[in-house]
C-alpha cells in the first residue's frame, strides 16, 4: 500500500462497476489506497455495499455507493450524473460488473444471451459512452479500464455467450483506444485468467475440477483479487499515461500453457 504524500492516484475520483465484491471491491479498496474516491457502483444497495463503502471511508477516503443495473442504458447515464453530482466528477472508469452462465450452446436461451451480453459488453460499452461524454463536457483526459478475461483470446466451450461478450470487449477497447486518444483518454483491458471470488463458487466446490485447472496453470495457484487489484491501480495512474490500446493478461501462465504428454 502506498503511504501518504505517495499517493499515485491522489485527487482522482474513479467509478468502479460492480464493485461490492470480489474483483471490483479489491480493485475500489486498492484505488482508495492509493488515494482516489470513489464511485462504487452495486446491483444491490445491501450489507456488502455498506461495509465495502465502510473500509473505503476508513482510508480516508469518499464514497459514494450507486445503485444501478448496467444493462439498463437510463440507469447507467443516471448514475454516471449522480457520481459527478455527489463527487464532484470521475477521473477512472472501471467496467467489472459481470456476469457468468454455462450452458450447452443448443441450450442458450435468448434470456441468458441477453442478461451476459447486457451486462458484460452493453452496460460497459453505455457505462463508458456516459463516462466519455462527462470528460468531453469538461475537457479532461481520463482512463478507461474493462475487466475482460483470457477468454477475450481463448475458447472457454459451453461459455458462449460469456466469451462474445469478452471478445467484444476485446475490440470495443481496440477502436476506443484510437477513437478516442485526440480526448486524451486510455483505453486498456485487464485479462484474469481464475481468480478466487463468487464467480467461480461452484467450480471451487468441485475439487476434481479445481485439480484439472491447476494443472492447466503454470504458476499452480488460483489468482487473487488483490493480484488484479494492483494491476487496475497501475493502469488508473500517470505511470500508464503512454499505455493504451494494451490487454494485460493476469493469468499465472494460463493463456500460453501447453503441454504434450
Ligand atoms: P463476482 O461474481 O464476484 O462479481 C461480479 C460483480 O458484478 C458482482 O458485484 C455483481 O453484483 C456485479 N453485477 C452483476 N450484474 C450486474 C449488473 N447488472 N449491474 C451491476 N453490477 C452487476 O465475480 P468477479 O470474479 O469478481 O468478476 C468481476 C469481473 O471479472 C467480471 O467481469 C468477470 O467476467 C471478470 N473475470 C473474472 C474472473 C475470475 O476468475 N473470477 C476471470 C476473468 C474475468
Ligand atoms: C471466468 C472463470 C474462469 C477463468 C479461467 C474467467 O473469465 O470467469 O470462471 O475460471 O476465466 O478459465
Amino acid at each position: 500500500m502506498a503511504t501518504k504524500g505517495s499517493m499515485r492516484l491522489d485527487n482522482k475520483v474513479a467509478l468502479v462497476s460492480g464493485g461490492a465484491q470480489g474483483i471490483g471491491r479489491a480493485v475500489a479498496l486498492r484505488l482508495a489506497q492509493e488515494g482516489a474516491d470513489i464511485a462504487l457502483n452495486v446491483l444491490h444497495d445491501d450489507e456488502r455495499a455498506a461495509s465495502a463503502r465502510a473500509e473505503i471511508e476508513a482510508l480516508g477516503r469518499r464514497c459514494a455507493v450507486l445503485q444501478a443495473d448496467v444493462s439498463q442504458v437510463a440507469e447507467v447515464r443516471a448514475m454516471v450524473a449522480e457520481g459527478v453530482r455527489q463527487l464532484g466528477r470521475l477521473d477512472v472508469l472501471v467496467n467489472n460488473a459481470g456476469v457468468e452462465k454455462r450452458a450447452d450452446f443448443l441450450d442458450v436461451s435468448e434470456a441468458h444471451y441477453d442478461h451476459v451480453m447486457g451486462v458484460n459488453l452493453k452496460g460497459a460499452f453505455f457505462l463508458t459512452q456516459a463516462f466519455v461524454a462527462h470528460l468531453k463536457e469538461t475537457q479532461r483526459p481520463g482512463k478507461v479500464i474493462n475487466m475482460s478475461s483470457v477468454h477475450e483470446e481463448l475458447p472457454f466451450p459451453h461459455f458462449t455467450a460469456y466469451c462474445c461478450s469478452k471478445g467484444g470487449m476485446q475490440m470495443m477497447m481496440r477502436n476506443l483506444a484510437v477513437e478516442l486518444a485526440p480526448l486524451g483518454i486510455t483505453v486498456n483491458n485487464i485479462a484474469p485468467g481464475a481468480i478466487e471470488t463468487p464467480i467461480n463458487a461452484t467450480l471451487m466446490k468441485q475439487p476434481a475440477l479445481v485439480d484439472r485447472l491447476l494443472a492447466n496453470i503454470p504458476l499452480r495457484r488460483l489468482g487473487q483479487p488483490e493480484d488484479v487489484a494492483g494491476v487496475a491501480a497501475f493502469l488508473a495512474s500517470a505511470e500508464a499515461d503512454y499505455i493504451t490500446g494494451a490487454t494485460i493478461v493476469i493469468d499465472g501462465g494460463l493463456l500460453w500453457n501447453y503441454s504434450e504428454q
